[in-house]
């Protein structure tokens, strides 16, 4: 079975067909989701799914581009969310530079609000960094997040970066981008990262693996990313499936 580390099934690309697209997923061999939060209104969707499906957890947390109008009220409302028994991380969270929006103090306040939340919450984070790789490294040293760990999510940077996370205790998630021909980079990283400090995730409905590339992307695809890490590594598709499943049941501890 494969575990599927995170998507968004509470987007508005799902409105019209959620509970088929997710019974499909289930289908496909996938036997736990996590749904991840990008906003306060999402983190609450995401803890809704969560309650309805029993195969399906909630990571609450506010991406930073949404960071803008953050307030400490709504800290408060994902303090209380974290609390429900369906919540397994906070996330995402971290720093997006490629949008560069909102201005960067304020990304970097929320992000150390958000880690500061897990440590109290006693919960992994979920960890977004896009052309931010210095940075958030740095806040992630300096707020000692390895004291709960996490996975960074759609990972985007080289071997030596990776090396850092790991050495702190991280894992790497790794989606539909290692499907692409022209994905260089990622595909070092796979090869270069243990498997056993590899999560599979979609980020749907974002980034759809070949040969769905450029649709809408759903969980249910997972199985062509399981397919692009066994032939970079040289294993079966099944020793992928059970070592990443178990990776991920040891960060959210289901
Ligand atoms: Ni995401």
């Amino acid at each position: 079975m494969i575990y599927e580390t995170h998507t968004h099934f509470d987007d508005k690309a799902f409105d019209d067909d959620r509970d088929e697209a997710i019974r499909r997923t289930f289908d496909a061999g996938i036997g736990k989701i996590v749904n991840i939060g990008s906003s306060i209104k999402s983190s609450k969707t995401s803890l809704m799914l969560a309650r309805e499906y029993p195969d399906i957890y909630a990571a609450i947390g506010v991406h930073p581009e949404e960071t803008k109008d953050l307030t400490e009220d709504d800290m408060a409302v994902l303090e209380e969310y974290a609390k429900d028994d369906n919540v397994v991380a906070i996330g995402e969270i971290g720093l997006d530079y490629y949008w560069d929006e909102p201005e960067r103090k304020i990304q970097k306040k929320w992000f150390i609000r958000q880690i500061d939340l897990a440590k109290k919450a006693g919960l992994p984070i979920v960890i977004h960094s896009r052309d931010a790789a210095e940075d958030t490294l740095n806040i992630v040293k300096d707020t000692q997040a390895e004291t709960v760990g996490g996975i960074v999510h759609c990972f985007s940077y080289g071997t030596q970066v990776a090396k850092q996370y790991l050495d702190l205790g991280f894992y790497i998630g790794v989606g539909g981008v290692v499907t692409f021909k022209n994905a260089k980079k990622l595909k070092e990283v796979v090869e270069y990262v243990p498997l056993d400090r590899i999560v599979t995730e979609t980020d749907s409905p974002y980034l759809a693996p070949v040969p769905m590339r450029g649709g809408r992307n759903s969980s249910e695809y997972l199985p062509y990313i399981v397919e692009a890490i066994a032939t970079i590594k040289g294993v079966t598709a099944e020793e992928v499936e059970s070592v990443t499943y178990e990776n991920a049941v040891r960060i959210f501890g289901k």
